[in-house]
């Protein structure tokens, strides 16, 4: 368990369950239902946070390459000549083209597939198809360079800087975090890429909470002690522990995870190798960090009512086959989990949308969620309006609340 400045939930005071403050803070779901305010939210929260790109492993050579497709914008992370990870926006300066797809390896040059505009590794633009037709230099028209941080070999870019670095917002975790070596990981697969019927903060609210587990998720119930509770610091970075019941599950694959985690993985410290640390980074990163591997959740809004979930999973390489099985299972588990939870939020989506709801009051197990719905409205004060605002007016009405908070 967390220390140091992590708050619990019985640190924070906290009004009685159902009382109207507390349901006051849960954002009125009309904030679930507006495509004009999944615009102002990829803008004000997701712009200006970290996104995660791909695992530094995955770029060990000069030249290589992952993009990230936030559908707004997309980003670059290359390997430049002098070993430096940079990040850019993956568009052109001549006619907006995409310059890169996917993720492999540019050379020593990134080209844009449209007219041939060339940029170096660092950003500069160095060639241009009938240079003497153009009218000024080259200097002003490199690519717009990101902010970009790793953190236990996970690559992020912030599109929007300032704020806090990512060494800073998970110093409480790091403790937690180092034994697993998640620095030696490499990518399983391709990622999971799929659409979600629900709008993105109904996944990041499920996301948040450990109250739904034991009815919503009966495999992870049998398999995990799972701390209800759970924990969040002062950036809002929320997670729990689980550990295996020792009551073996009736389900064979479960009891052969539980059978084979304590003792495969003899290098790691004896009490991680039966617990899984689940966390969840405002607005939209999800990680979960296993024994014998790590994945990504990441939830990307796409309009009002769906999102997309992008879900790589990391593993350490040439592992035994003992550890590929763990693997397998772990994963299986966790894939299951996932489909519970998108059927979960869909069917919360659905309901929403019944005429005159409004939730209803939040157990003292959902905390963090109350503090994610604040964050929600201090990036986007429109959204904690009682009802929506007339169409067409929500941009203005959330630039003037930001400009009075
Ligand atoms: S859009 Fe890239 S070279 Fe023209
Ligand atoms: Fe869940």
């Amino acid at each position: 368990m967390a220390s140091g400045s992590v708050v619990s939930v019985s640190d924070r005071p906290r009004a009685a369950h159902g009382s109207r403050s507390e349901v006051a803070r849960v954002l009125p779901t009309w904030t679930y239902r507006s495509a004009e305010l999944a615009e102002i939210e990829y803008e004000c929260l997701i712009r200006p946070s970290w996104q995660f790109v791909c695992h530094v492993n995955q770029l060990k050579k000069i030249g290589d390459f992952a993009t990230l497709d936030l559908k707004r914008e997309s980003v670059i992370v290359v390997r430049s000549k002098d070993g430096n990870l940079n990040a850019f926006l993956n568009v052109c300066r001549h006619r907006a083209a995409r310059l890169l797809e996917g993720d492999g390896n540019c050379g020593r040059r990134i080209t844009c597939p449209y007219h041939g505009w060339s940029y170096d590794l660092t950003g500069n633009l160095v060639g241009r198809p009938s240079e003497k037709t153009f009218e000024g230099g080259k200097s002003a028209l490199g690519l717009k360079k990101l902010e970009l941080e790793v953190l236990l070999g996970l690559v992020f870019v912030r599109i929007v800087p300032g704020g806090p670095s990512l060494r800073e917002m998970w110093a409480d975790y790091l403790p937690m975090l180092e034994p697993y070596r998640l620095e030696e990981m490499e990518p399983l697969d391709a990622p999971w890429i799929e659409s979600w019927e629900c709008n993105w903060k109904v996944a990041v609210d499920n996301n948040l909470e450990n109250y739904h587990i034991p009815v919503g998720h009966p495999g992870l119930q049998r398999l995990l002690d799972t701390d209800m509770v759970g924990f969040i610091n002062r950036h809002g970075i929320a997670g729990s522990t689980s550990t295996l019941r020792a009551r073996p599950s009736p389900k064979w694959s479960e009891r052969l995870y539980q059978k084979l985690a304590p003792t495969i993985l003899p290098e790691l410290p004896a009490e991680i190798r039966d617990t899984w640390q689940l966390f969840t980074m405002p607005p939209n990163i999800g990680l979960d960090v296993m024994p014998d591997s790590m994945d990504v959740f990441q939830i990307l809004p796409l309009g009002a009512e769906r999102c997309e979930m992008r879900y790589p999973i990391f593993v350490r390489p040439n592992e035994p086959r003992e550890v590929r099985l763990q693997r397998y299972l772990a994963t299986r588990i966790m894939r299951s989990t996932t489909l519970e939870d998108r059927s979960l939020c869909e069917s919360i989506q659905r309901g929403i949308g019944s005429h005159d709801y409004e939730f209803g009051p939040l157990s003292s197990l959902e905390h963090c969620i109350h503090d994610f719905h604040e964050r929600v409205r201090t990036g986007c004060p429109v959204a904690a309006l009682p009802t929506a605002p007339a169409a067409g007016t929500m941009r203005e009405i959330n630039h003037r609340l930001r400009q009075q908070a």
